[in-house]
Parts: structure tokens; sequence; C-alpha cells
């Protein structure tokens, strides 16, 4: 039988708009307004209990209004001048360099930071990697504050209370501008006894070469023989990045920033540093000298000489397993609320952009999950990876407890995180106190992956935000 052809004509227009209309709508659907609250974003999670909705606009408590003591003087005062200038292999500085200046305080002091933003055209920020700090000095552009434009500044105020290794870094187009330089170490030491020598070691990736402390190549640093030095690891690239000792056997004393229990010798094992996460090693220092690799061609030489590298050991060490355990400080069993974070991938649209996308609990960004919960709750949360590649997961203002990997309780000491990998197929579970009100990222630290909508966030009820995303404030 012959279909006339105006039939033919209309059935094709008919089957093309079924195909094409979904499409449009997803992608009409996708666009972001120019500005928006990271309140409005996505779907109240609130972990198993009943949900109060967003808290509506102006009500509630404002999250610029979480800060520390605003009577009490600094007791560490710190100017910190970001600039867009080539010096190595940056194309952004801090007071010059990249990385900037160490930033170092004693435990309980006040940190004053000053930014000032003298030429970087896209706005900056500072975030306090892994401190958790007050709600308001998060420095999450278009969350906790407005990007500081050039010519413009902001203070920045905390109490130093947890002794660690720690790092800064802008939150403005963050997938940039911390690629590029604009970050720097901060180093937390004990109240008390005088801390003992320390080398500060920032491992970074600039334009595919490898460098620590911004020079390709080994950082010399003279030792006695029989000094206990820690080396203060800070992994501020993308990806997970190796550390192992040749010439000494060593003590794994720190992972982000939180002292292990009962740290035993290692030799011959490999410690991962994820991307954002630090690692404190102890060497007593040889009578020859010794090198701890980071990566491979760079590294740190403790005492006179240039020792020969040697290679990666095969075995890793495993903080699921290492050190003594201790009691926490609350009992993840009796948790208030129970979050799953499943990571995943599809194509899609964002921001009317299409493209294969990170989901978050199947949803693409920003219609994801906003994991809601109240001062005091215990949270556990379930990180599932079935993305098809590793994620260095980060959540802002709270330090988690690893309970368990892929079904394996944790029976080590008390591995608390800012920063955790979390491989393809793995499932991780961990636990924080609800403790540090604000509205905080829980981000990928791949940073292209966050700007690729690997973004949640944790909310606290209550809190709101005057700032919004777009317009001026980009903090991926
Ligand atoms: Cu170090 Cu949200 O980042
Ligand atoms: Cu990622």
């Amino acid at each position: 039988m012959r279909v006339p052809r105006r039939i033919r004509l209309t059935v094709a227009v008919v089957a093309a708009v079924a195909v094409l209309a979904p499409l449009v709508w997803l992608w009409w659907d996708s666009r972001l307004s120019s500005a928006y609250s990271v309140m409005d974003m996505g779907v109240i999670d609130a972990g198993g209990r009943p949900p109060h909705g967003h808290a509506p606009h102006g009500a509630g408590r404002s999250v610029t209004s979480l800060i520390a003591d605003p009577d009490r003087p600094a007791d560490v005062s710190v100017t910190l001048v970001a600039r867009k200038q080539r010096a190595g292999r940056a194309a952004y500085t801090i007071n010059g360099s990249s990385p900037g200046p160490v930033v170092r305080a004693v435990q309980g002091q006040l940190v004053q930071v000053r930014l000032e933003n003298e030429s970087v055209p896209a706005g900056v920020t500072l975030h306090w990697h892994g401190v958790d700090v007050p709600g308001a000095e998060d420095g999450v552009a278009g969350v906790t504050q407005d990007a500081v434009p050039v010519g413009g500044e902001h203070v920045y105020r905390f109490v130093a209370d947890q002794a660690g290794t720690f790092w800064y870094h802008s939150h403005q187009i963050s997938h940039e501008q911390v690629e590029k330089g604009l970050f720097g170490a901060l180093v937390i030491t004990p109240r008390g006894s005088p801390p003992g020598p320390d080398v500060v070691a920032v491992s970074h990736v600039f334009g595919g070469v490898r460098t620590v402390n911004g020079v390709a190549g080994d950082l010399h640093v003279g030792a006695q023989p029989g000094q206990h030095v820690r080396v203060r690891v800070v992994n501020t690239d993308n990806g997970l990045t190796a550390a192992w000792v040749g010439g000494s056997p060593f003590r794994l004393l720190a992972i982000d920033g939180t002292d292990l229990t009962g740290p035993t010798q290692v030799r011959d094992a490999a410690v991962l540093v994820t991307a954002g996460g630090r690692v404190d090693l102890e060497i007593v220092v040889p009578s020859t000298p010794t090198r701890v690799h980071l990566g491979g061609p760079t590294g740190v030489v403790l005492g006179d000489g240039t020792p020969t590298p040697v290679a990666r050991p095969a075995a890793v060490l495993d903080p699921l397993t290492y050190g003594t355990p201790a009691a926490l400080p609350f009992d993840p069993q009796a948790a208030d609320r129970v979050f799953r974070y499943e990571i995943g991938r599809r194509p899609g649209f964002i921001d009317g952009k299409p493209g294969l996308f990170w989901t978050i609990n199947g949803r693409l960004y920003p219609d994801i999950p906003m994991f809601t919960v109240a001062v005091g709750d215990i949270v556990r949360m379930t990180i599932v990876n079935r993305s098809g590649e590793a994620h260095p997961m980060h959540l802002h203002g709270h330090h988690a407890v690893v309970l368990a990997r892929d079904g394996v309780p944790a029976t080590g000491a008390p591995w608390w995180v800012d920063s955790l990998e979390v491989d393809n197929g793995q499932t991780v579970e961990v636990a924080f106190a609800a403790d540090n009100p604000g509205i905080w990222a829980d981000h990928c630290h791949n940073l292209p992956h966050a700007a690729e909508g690997l973004v949640a966030h944790l909310m606290y009820e209550g809190v709101t935000t005057p700032f919004t995303i777009g317009g001026g404030n980009h903090p991926e």
C-alpha cells in the first residue's frame, strides 16, 4: 500500500518532535538563572528525619552571623595579596609567589587574615581547607561571601583549634585559580611544648610539571642525624599522589590535620595522599641522607648529599588498619541522620550545555540532594562511587571518621578525614557530628569535576545566606 506523501511527512515531523521536544525541554529546564541562591538548590534530603522545608529567605540565621568572637584581638595577623602575575610556573601568586607564604599559628590562637585582591580579574576568596572555621569564614564565593573584586579586600577570623597541617586556596573559579597558583599551606602547632622541626612540602602539578613548594626537583633540608623531622605533605593538586621514603623507615603521624593514635614504623610501603588531603610523616634522620619521594620526580631530601631515588614500593599503607583504635567522641550507630551520596555519570544538560555529567543520587547539578541537618545531630553517610572514575570527596567545616570501606570495618586508629579518596566501584561509610552550623560544600576536589557538577551541600536547618551564585560568584 502506498502511503500518501503528506501523511508520511506528517508522521516524520511528529516523530521528530516526539524525540526532540523532551530534549529541548531538558535543555531549557537546565538553564540556570543568572544568579541563584544555594538555599533554592535541589531537593531536601533530611536523612530520614521529617523535612522542615527550605528556610524562607530572610528568616532564620544568616551565615554571616556565624563568626569568631568579634571582641577578641587577633594573635596572628597576616595580609595575603592575590595577584595575576607569573612567578615560576604559576600564573597567579599570593604575596608574590605560589604557593603563598606558610601561615603558622599555635593551637588556640585567633588567626586574622586580610585578603587583598590586587589584580585577579575574576575576583578571589580564601577557603581554609580542613579547618572547621565558623560558617561565615569558609570563603566560598556565592555561599559565604562575595568574591573579592580587584581593589577589594576581605578579612577572615577564626580560632585555630585543631593542631595540624592545612591549606588555603581561592574558592572562586577554583578549578582554574587553584591549579594556576592561588593557594598556600597553613600549619597549626600544638599548644604547650615547643614543636619539633618540621618541613612543609606542598605537592602541586603546574601545567603537567610536578613541583614541591613551587619548584620542580628536590627540596633540600639540612637535618642532623637523630633528629625527628615532621614532613607535612600537602596535596594541592587535582589527583591522588603517593609519598614514600627511601633510606629509612617512617611513621605516619597524621592524616588531614588529625594525629593518628599509635602510629607504628612503616617500611616499604607508600602512603597515598588524596587531592586536597595532607599526611604528616615522621622521619628519624639517619646518618646518610634520606629522601621523601612525592609522586616520583620530586621529593624532600633530609641531610647532606643526594640520595639515589628508590622505586615506589608495591605495598600501600592502608589507614583502615594502621595504628591503634581509640574511642570516638560519639556513637555512629546512634546516628540521627543517615545519608547516601551516590556518584554516577550520565549524559544531560547543565546550564544549557550538553555533556556527560556527574550525578549525585541520579540527579544533575543543581537539582541534587541538599543534605540537611540540625546542630547536635550525629550523621552517617555512605558514599558510593559508580561513576567510572575516582573522586577525592571533600566536606567543608567538619571532619568525618571512616567507619568502613566496601563493608570492611575500620580497625586501626580513628581515621578522621576532610578529603577522602573514593575509588570507582567503592562504597565508603563515614560519620561526623553536626556541630558547626553553616552551609557547607561537600564536593569532589578534583576541581574540574566540581565544575562539572560534582558539588552538593550540607545545610543546617534555619541557616540562610544573602549571597548568590552566578553574577560575579562562581565557586567552582
Ligand atoms: Cu579545598 Cu571546597 O575546597
Ligand atoms: Cu571527582
